[in-house]
């Protein structure tokens, strides 16, 4: 009996211990020592003050599992507070699981602030991996950003700055929420963005689809230009919700930026009460907008279909589209219905030019 009883405890021991092939990190002076592991667990963690918690240069195939709070001392810098890189990594974090950025230590002075604010998480190169379910909580600048990664699937990601009050308050500026950079085969499903500034942004990439995204407060979703022959190719983004924003659907290119766009879909998108702009599709971002000439850049196959969305106040363009005459080819324009918005209230006398001449497309209704 006795000897059974033993036999059983050493197999039952070495079971478990096998099963506890992780690191428990406990303390950013530890992740020498974690790196070495193929999970990591993040619990309760206090990350010291300008300093990063760096989970660059991962084993392939880490698994990264955050189970608590993890919090950041405060510090003017550009950060990022977390940074992740490697490949066939599987990052999640659990329901309860938080990243708090306490950002109201960082929010006074909104717009008009000097202080440099750090941004919260950078996944950079990473590569075949899955991110899912990471909450931020008051992201002091940028919550997510995912650069330079490839055959990434994100999911689940929440930015929760609802602590800073909705956008025209602007105390939380530049807290864009997820953003993608020189990104290719991404996808990121299932999130919700409440913030201060665009709540999806990409500046270059291939092969991404954005799917159930909501986002509220912000500036909604933003497909930008990074100039510098930054192309943004085979974009889509479905069955999401722009909810009491600046902006619904933003298109913008910059004054002089040299870059393309080519394929890119707004499909299944519903915006409510939005302030400014339903959609907006721009040529001249920078210092001379909303009046300045817009520059030639191609925007080939850009598609939008199934869009409904309402203006909350009169002062706001449905759809304002400034383009070079050239820039627009081979446009798809299909059941969008945006209703509410007087332009002739805006704050500028707004007019369209470089509508595709095939397309009766309603813009800055008087
Ligand atoms: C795109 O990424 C996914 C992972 O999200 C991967 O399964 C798929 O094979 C990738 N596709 C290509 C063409 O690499």
């Amino acid at each position: 009996m006795s000897t059974t009883g033993l036999a059983l405890g050493c197999l039952f021991f070495v079971i478990a211990s096998a099963s506890a092939q992780y690191f428990e990190l406990k303390n950013v002076n530890q992740l020498a020592e974690a790196k070495k592991f193929q999970k990591i667990v993040i619990r309760d963690l206090q990350v010291p003050s300008g300093v990063t918690l760096d989970l660059t240069n991962l084993k392939d195939g880490t698994t990264v599992e955050f189970a608590g709070k993890v919090t950041f001392g405060y510090h003017e810098w550009r950060g990022p507070l977390v940074k992740i890189s490697g490949k066939k990594l599987n990052i999640y974090g659990y329901d309860y699981a938080r990243f708090d950025g306490e950002g109201h230590r960082y929010w006074k002075g909104g717009r008009n602030t000097k202080l440099v604010k750090p941004r919260f998480l950078e996944a950079i190169k990473v590569d075949d991996s899955r991110i899912s379910n990471l909450y931020f909580k008051n992201s002091p600048a940028m919550a997510f950003l995912c650069n330079w990664c490839h055959n990434v699937a994100i999911s689940k990601i929440t930015v929760d700055n609802k602590d800073a009050g909705d956008g025209r308050a602007g105390r939380a500026f530049n807290t864009d929420g997820i953003s993608l950079g020189y990104a290719t085969n991404i996808t990121v499903r299932d999130s919700y963005v409440f913030n201060q500034d665009d709540c999806f942004v990409t500046g270059g990439g291939s092969d991404m689809t954005i799917d159930n995204l909501i986002c509220e407060g912000g500036n909604g979703i933003s497909v930008g230009s990074l100039g510098r022959g930054a192309d943004v190719v085979r974009l889509t983004i479905k069955n999401s919700k722009v909810i009491n924003s600046l902006t619904g659907l933003n298109i913008k290119t910059e004054t002089n930026a040299v870059g393309l766009h080519r394929d890119v879909t707004f499909e299944n998108i519903e915006l409510r009460d939005i302030h400014q702009y339903g959609i907006s599709i721009h040529g001249n971002e920078g210092p001379t907008y909303p009046l300045g000439d817009p520059t030639y850049f191609i925007i080939d196959r850009l598609t939008m279909r199934n869009i409904r969305g309402t203006m909350k106040g009169p002062g706001a363009a449905n759809v304002w589209i400034w383009l070079h005459p050239n820039s627009a080819t081979n446009w798809k324009w299909e059941n969008v219905h945006v209703t509410g918005g007087k332009s002739a209230m805006f704050k500028y006398v707004l007019t369209c030019k470089g509508i595709p001449a095939n397309l009766k497309i309603p813009c800055a209704e008087k």
